[in-house]
């Protein structure tokens, strides 16, 4: 896009994924985003692939963080860009992990610390730098306990580093937890948003503190539009995706006109026991024997006690012996009819993971199903994203995709539809109080 012809706000992200949330800012507000950057090279294949027009740099952004600012710069004759958005993939911290690596520092050592909670220092260096309007910093929920090896070696929670950082260049920050649900997106995900505007009079509005995490929902975050008193009810799985058609873990794994209908397919056993597991239900509360019909008398059992054939529940051999498998009592559980999905995670298409299974079919959601879920593919949007052609690990029957990358990408992302709300509100905010 030649200079002149540039809206007046203009976005980039950083850590952008696959550019789900990037599709919630541009084909949802807008707003282009004009650049982002991405370590890995399917996704930012996937970025290049539905957003032509945007300069996507490709790799680390402990390397490419000053190509990034140069390049906006440039772009931008030097104004700076309307918003930033960053996910940083922070994994977020127990206080036992935050205890350890702060005595760990302050003990002189160098402590044993996941490198990605870091990754934060270049995004707030990129920020430092273009001082963009507003910036949207999106994360797991616990980042608001982490305790990370600051830029001056000193062991310090994020949030109080972001505020240390960014309330002299004139910001006032607010952080709140958001549940999606309440959105209107039809899957449960709460993640740590952070908002921050430099704009003068908006600043004026909603003053600099230092505290910037509130347990109530900030005034900069958008106010729920699901789920409260007066309003409609979160959006339930039956009316996202009641009407499509069955598949089968074993019979019929994928559609015969929709390629991205499709599932994983289940051995026998995993069969066996999700096939007795009713909704909302997990395989190992399975307590009835099929053959007899008598009840298990303890939680561990996993053949009748009576008549000695297997029990439906979830169990494997170790060392020539059969017993329950260990996990948590949220795999092999199937989903509700009538609530949002489970959370979508990377691993969508793995029934031993968390809460995972369709409600009533055998099978785990479809990737046509997680793509509606996670509000990239309801129909809202110009124009429908496209995986096609981008190779991860195995294609599809047809050659066309990558299920792994669709299920990976959705996994990760923030869902559009809710990154149009936050960013539809930070219009609204701006347009009250220019
Ligand atoms: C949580 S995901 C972001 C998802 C994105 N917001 C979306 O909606 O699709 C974080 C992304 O950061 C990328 N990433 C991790 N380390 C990085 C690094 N050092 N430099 C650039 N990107 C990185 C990951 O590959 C991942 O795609």
């Amino acid at each position: 896009m030649p200079k002149h012809s540039l809206p007046i706000r203009v976005a980039g992200s950083i850590f952008s994924g696959g550019g789900l949330g990037d599709v919630g800012i541009e084909w949802g507000c807008g707003i282009p985003v004009i650049t982002a950057c991405e370590l890995l090279p399917s996704r930012a294949a996937l970025i290049r692939k539905n957003f032509p027009q945007t300069q996507v740099f490709e790799g680390d952004i402990w390397n490419l963080k000053k190509d990034y600012i140069d390049w906006f710069r440039e772009k931008l004759s030097g104004k700076p860009p309307w918003l930033i958005s960053l996910s940083p993939p922070c994994q977020g911290m127990s206080s036992n992990g935050a205890g350890r690596i702060s005595s760990a520092i302050r003990c002189g050592k160098r402590p044993r610390e996941d490198q990605r909670n870091r990754l934060i220092l270049p995004g707030i260096e990129v920020l430092e730098a273009l001082k963009p309007d507003w910036f949207v910093l999106e994360n797991v929920r616990r980042m608001e306990n982490t305790i990370i090896r600051n830029e001056m070696n000193h062991p310090e929670n994020i949030l109080d580093c972001i505020g240390r950082r960014l309330l002299p260049l004139g910001y006032t920050l607010r952080s709140s937890i958001l549940d999606f649900r309440n959105l209107g997106v039809p899957h449960h995900r709460e993640r740590l948003v952070t908002i921050g505007c430099r704009i003068p009079k908006v600043v004026s509005q909603f003053a600099p503190i230092k505290q910037i995490f509130s347990k109530e929902t900030s005034p900069l975050h958008p106010a729920k539009t699901h789920g409260g008193t007066n309003q409609p009810p979160w959006v339930s799985l039956r009316q996202s995706i009641g009407d499509f058609p069955p598949l089968d873990a074993q019979n019929n794994c994928v559609d015969a006109v929709d390629p991205y209908h499709c599932v994983p397919h289940w051995n026998d056993q995993q069969y066996f026991w999700m096939k007795h597991t009713p909704e909302g239900q997990t395989a190992f509360d399975n307590s009835i024997c099929l053959t007899c019909g008598r009840e298990k008398q303890s939680k561990e059992q996993i053949t009748c006690g009576s008549c000695n054939h297997p029990l439906p529940v979830p169990q494997v051999k170790k060392a020539g012996k059969l017993r329950l498998v260990k996990g948590f009592r949220s795999s092999y559980r199937r989903m509700w009819w009538d609530k949002p999905a489970g959370t979508l995670t990377m691993n969508s298409g793995v029934i031993s993971s968390d809460l995972k299974g369709h409600p009533d079919q055998n099978r785990v959601l479809s990737l046509r199903e997680i793509m509606k879920l996670s509000t990239l593919d309801d129909g809202r949007w110009r124009q429908r994203f496209d995986f096609s052609g981008i190779p991860l690990g195995k294609w599809d029957e047809t050659g066309a995709f990558s299920p792994r990358l669709v299920r990976e990408v959705i996994g990760e992302s923030i869902p559009p539809l809710a990154m149009k709300r936050i960013v539809d509100h930070l219009v609204g905010l701006e347009g009250l109080y220019r």
